[in-house]
């Protein structure tokens, strides 16, 4: 581990310290009692949410090779429905077509969606009913993955504008074919035809991903694409915008979200020397192909036209943004803040702290300039034993509405229903971001908590992980 963990800070007052000499530019509460701000009610949604913690949407690389859930994906999403969560944000990616898949066990759109998606809303209902908790708001993300599909296994990239460095480290001609229009017109339906399934299935709302690279992201980024969906913001939002009008057109009632990569850097690679992560060379410079990066630095966020991007979301009608940063195929570790990277990545270039610190300072710029709006954050599993403390105090500042919570739950999915209730945290489950949960799919198997869920634990890829992350550690 190349940086102290704040997992070994002996108290607030410790890692408050490490804090503000690392300049990470956040701050935490020294106590979370049981009836903290937390726990208060938020409208959102046409609901009220009885409380501030949302689950983040999680794949586990287990849906059967038709797009069904298995029953790995049942019990995860059962133990999401218990977590005391007050809002369960998509569960997980569902592809809107078959080959928008990002690996062959992705959940996707066939014709028993309908019922595969009602025994998911029932499979969250009865867990919560299992603990005690009130049903969360429940959402499905719709995802078509652009530049990353893999829905045979292999990757089998529809792309939207041309990406020198992606393509360089992804093998992909420079000559590729963009998607057409009409294909990503086609693509707009396909998005439309899932809402209404998880609208008659019972969902509260849909999320239009346009978050870590994936399609409607990529368009975000399409300055050089020419035509109507490349060039200038509105253009490159247009699909979006489309989308979102069929939805209010044909699914009256049901609510919108999106999960949006608010800004961006440059892609890394792994420097073959140190293992650490570096920027990749972009002889034609960064900013013509990312959404929300500076023009002068390509580490450096600009949030001008994410700015823009909300505050039109915000005119359409959108009930809330879930907001992340960046790529897991291109920065990971400004994506998912971790000690540890999954076997396809590289050790973190900069304190992991200063990753999460990112995310709160873009998530509270776009809260301030969008106060009506509802905002989900994300980046807090890396916080470990103190997740509670910054949460509370970002909570209680305004700076973001609902704590986002992603890794932390695959291992401890009921975190939540503890903190609310004033425990302290359960330490033996605390994620310590070792990123087996990536490292897994990323060699073929299924994702869960291998290191701390005695359920995976037990399972027989368990030991193979094992082998995968051990020169990662050390
Ligand atoms: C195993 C795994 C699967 C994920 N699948 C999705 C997904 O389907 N959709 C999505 O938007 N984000 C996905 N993410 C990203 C998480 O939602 C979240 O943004 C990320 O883990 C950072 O939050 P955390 O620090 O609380 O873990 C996934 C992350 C992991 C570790």
């Amino acid at each position: 581990m190349r940086f102290p963990s704040p997992g070994h800070a002996r108290n607030t007052a410790a890692l408050r310290a490490q804090l503000e000499q690392l300049g990470a530019g956040f701050d935490l509460a020294d106590d979370v009692p049981a009836g903290s701000a937390l726990g208060t009610p938020l409208a959102a949604f046409g609901r009220t949410l009885g409380n501030r913690f949302c689950i983040h949407p999680m794949e586990g690389w287990d849906g059967t090779p038709e797009g069904a859930p298995s029953e790995l994906t049942l019990r995860r999403w059962r133990r999401f429905g218990g977590s005391g969560a007050a809002l369960l944000w998509g569960g997980e990616a569902f592809a809107v077509t078959r080959d928008g898949r990002a690996n062959p066990n992705q959940l996707c759109l066939g014709q028993d969606s309908e019922r595969h998606l009602v025994a998911l809303r029932t499979e969250v209902q009865a867990g919560a009913r299992e603990a005690g908790v009130a049903d969360p708001v429940l959402g499905l993300q719709l995802t078509h993955s652009g530049r990353f599909c893999r829905p045979d296994g292999p990757f089998a990239p529809r792309i939207a504008h041309h990406h020198p460095a992606l393509a360089a480290k992804y093998r992909l001609a420079p000559d590729q074919p963009l998607l057409s229009d009409g294909e990503l017109e086609a693509i707009g339906e396909a998005m439309l035809a899932s809402a209404k399934v998880a609208h008659r299935a019972g969902f509260a709302f849909v999320d239009v991903k346009c978050c870590h690279g994936y399609l409607l992201h990529e368009l975000l980024a399409a300055h050089t694409r020419p035509g109507p969906y490349g060039g200038s913001l509105a253009n490159r939002m247009r699909l979006f915008e489309r989308i979102v009008a069929g939805i209010r057109r044909d699914c009256p009632g049901l609510q919108i979200g999106v999960r949006l990569s608010a800004a961006d850097t440059a892609p890394y690679e792994r420097d073959p020397e140190t293992g650490v992560g570096r920027l990749m060379a972009m002889p034609h410079g960064w900013r013509q192909f990312h959404f929300g990066i500076a023009a002068d630095d390509p580490t450096r966020f600009d949030l001008a036209e994410p700015l823009a991007f909300v505050q039109r979301a915000q005119q359409l009608g959108i009930a809330a943004i879930n907001v992340t940063l960046g790529s897991p195929y291109w920065n990971p570790h400004l994506q998912r803040p971790a000690a540890y990277p999954p076997s396809d990545g590289y050790q973190p270039p900069f304190d992991p702290l200063l990753m999460v610190g990112q995310h709160l300072a873009v998530t509270r710029a776009l809260k301030q300039a969008c106060p009506a709006l509802a905002f989900v954050g994300t980046g807090y599993t890396y916080l470990q034993e103190w997740l509670p403390h910054v949460a509370l105090r970002q909570v209680e500042r305004g700076f973001v509405d609902l704590i986002g919570l992603g890794r932390m739950v695959l291992a401890y999915p009921d975190l939540p229903r503890d903190v609310l209730q004033g425990h302290g945290l359960q330490r033996k489950r605390i994620c310590r971001t070792f990123s087996d949960c990536t490292t897994a799919p990323r060699n073929g198997m299924v994702s869960g908590c291998f290191p701390l869920d005695p359920f995976y634990k037990d399972r027989p890829e368990a030991e193979r992980v094992k082998q995968l992350t051990k020169d990662l550690r050390t």
